[in-house]
């Protein structure tokens, strides 16, 4: 297996927005398509972000097998530096799972955020998500605040 950054092709798009339904099952998979193609040319989704990216763990075969989506925003009120990284979004297919994927696509995302100067990574839990919460705290996050009924989580790096 290989971490790296998403390529923008067929294959990846229709690998990552089947991880990101998978994630995001709340939303419609047109909403998340539209979504997915929009951040990949490169533009602002969210609020006032400086930038976004994916980075995708490539099974053997080609198919992907879980994804971190991370934003860089130029501060966040609960962090003590800036600029400062966000994980929008985390995942691992199941049969990946409990084998340090998921560390290893947070560990690819930090060294992105390194080299894009900053000192922390935040990321929030939802309150009934009691794996990613065990996740977070075994990767050394420390839990910020709690607020809309998600566990928010800073850690230095
Ligand atoms: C959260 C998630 C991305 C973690 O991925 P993963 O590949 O299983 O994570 P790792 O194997 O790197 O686990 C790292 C550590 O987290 C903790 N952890 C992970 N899964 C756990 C579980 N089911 N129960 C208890 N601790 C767990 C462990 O301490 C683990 O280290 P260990 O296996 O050496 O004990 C994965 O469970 C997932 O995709 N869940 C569904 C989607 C989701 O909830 N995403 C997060 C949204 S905020």
């Amino acid at each position: 297996m290989k971490y790296r950054q998403i390529a923008n092709n067929e294959i990846e798009k229709n690998e990552y927005h089947r991880m990101r339904y998978a994630l995001w099952s709340h939303h419609t998979e047109k909403e998340l398509w539209d979504e997915m193609e929009y951040i990949l040319k490169g533009k602002n989704f969210y609020k006032n972000e400086l930038s976004w990216t994916a980075f995708v763990v490539v099974r053997d075969d080609g198919k992907l097998g879980g994804f971190i989506e991370m934003t860089l925003y130029p501060e966040l009120n609960f962090c003590d530096s800036k600029p400062v990284g966000y994980i929008e979004g985390w995942y691992v297919d199941k049969d990946l799972r409990r084998k340090g994927t998921g560390k290893n696509l947070v560990k690819i995302a930090e060294n992105w955020l390194r080299a894009n100067n900053c000192l922390e990574i935040a990321s929030d839990v939802e309150l009934h998500n009691k794996v990613s919460q065990q996740a977070h705290t075994a990767l050394g996050f420390n839990q910020s605040h709690i607020k809309d009924n998600c566990i928010f989580y800073k850690k230095s790096i």
